[in-house]
């Protein structure tokens, strides 16, 4: 997507790779909305720390990174020996698997990386199989962003206010995102709406990656705490839900998205608010049978216990502090403690519709579109 900074305008994907230095580029996206940086990665273990430290987050991202991950580690062996290249290739596989546990796009990511390397008879041709396997997975999410948008669009008429919440934009992903991909759509098409984005705490996703997305695309836009959407939804000033997921079960049809995003689809239900959820391929998983056994990452108690953002130098002067310092502070009780789980499982029967690259489908339709919706079950 196109990002202004100043006078001017560039197209930036999310996540790249530069083959010269086997380094994993990506935006620092902890520093948005006030400084936009891209940063690159030395090794795999840099990369997998950037997607646990959250510099690159969102399922489809995450995918990328972990496929381009893979890739950065692989092309790093030398020698020509296959055995200690598979030993090798297994644990960058598994340090990368290990960054973020509920997202499945990093898993499906590097299998099809694997699967792909697995035609190549030596270590070069593996390590050369390899980036070109991740440069595909880039570029098909990025593909299939931009068809989720062409049937997302339809579901957006003019005039209309759409709730999203957390970042399920380009930021989430390489390019477009899932959940903002109708919207962008809809706008390129003409159609005047306006979105609501939920704050999204702990970290604050939507009002920091979602705003900044929205407000870069000329989006009209109002970011609420995540508390009001009731309120709005029963004033009947919400028409429409669409959220992303990071991991959707292809036989049940059950979501895995951010924390809060199960409340908005119970309060979706109780108003008859349509209620969707956007997504790549890569994020179905068809072998979990249950949502229960989705893995729920458990975050630092401290997101919830305070917040970070920038020094706001109109209400506090602090000596020698630079424009856009970083700074988190404590806003809780100083003896309390803490939950955080950053993620819930929204259950079939709560959402309306399920907008993928190939067309809407029912979320119990899934399995029975599995063969359409690429679906591989091991
Ligand atoms: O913790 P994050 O920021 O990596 O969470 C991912 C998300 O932004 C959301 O859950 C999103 O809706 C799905 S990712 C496309």
């Amino acid at each position: 997507m196109n990002v202004t900074l100043g006078s001017r305008t560039e197209p930036f994907r999310t996540v790249t790779f530069d083959a010269a230095n086997n380094s994993v580029r990506l935006i620092e996206q902890r520093l948005l909305p006030h400084e936009f940086k891209i940063i690159g990665t030395k090794d795999f273990r840099e990369t997998a720390r950037a997607i646990t430290d959250m510099i690159v987050r969102g399922a489809g991202a995450i995918g990328a990174t972990a496929a381009y991950g893979l890739a950065q580690g692989v092309r790093a062996f030398r020698g020509g020996d296959l055995q200690k290249f598979s030993a090798h290739v297994e644990s960058v596989y598994q340090t990368l698997a290990a960054a973020r546990p509920t997202a499945v796009d990093p898993l499906n990511a590097m299998n099809d990386v694997r699967r792909e390397m697995a035609r190549g008879e030596t270590v070069a041709e593996q390590q050369a199989l390899a980036l070109a396997a991740a440069e595909e997975f880039a570029n098909e999410d990025a593909r299939h962003c931009a068809e989720i948008g062409q049937h997302g669009a339809k579901l957006i008429r003019n005039g209309m206010k759409v709730l999203t919440h957390c970042n399920a934009g380009w930021l989430a992903f390489v390019d477009v995102g899932s959940a903002t991909a109708p919207l962008y759509a809809a706008q390129a098409q003409g159609k005047k709406f306006h979105v609501f984005c939920d704050e999204t705490r702990p970290r604050s996703q939507g009002a920091t990656l979602t705003a900044w997305e929205l407000a870069q695309q000329k989006i009209s836009h109002q970011i609420i705490a995540d508390n009001a959407a009731g309120h709005l939804m029963q004033r009947g000033e919400i028409d429409l839900v669409i959220v992303g997921s990071d991991r959707t079960l292809g036989r049940t049809g059950e979501v895995a998205n951010k924390i809060g995003t199960y409340t908005k689809a119970v309060l979706a239900a109780r108003h008859k608010i349509p209620f969707y959820v956007a997504i790549p391929l890569s994020t179905i998983d068809w072998n979990l049978k249950r949502g229960f056994d989705i893995p729920i990452e458990e975050r630092h108690e401290s997101e919830v216990l305070g917040a970070w953002g920038v020094i706001d130098h109109s209400k506090l002067k602090i000596k020698n502090s630079k424009p856009n310092q970083r700074a988190y502070v404590r806003v809780a009780n100083p003896t309390s403690g803490a939950r955080n789980p950053g993620f819930d499982v929204t259950p079939a029967e709560l959402i309306t519709g399920i907008i993928t690259p190939v067309g809407i489908f029912k979320p119990k339709e899934l399995w029975k579109q599995r063969h359409q919706l690429g679906g591989l079950v091991q």
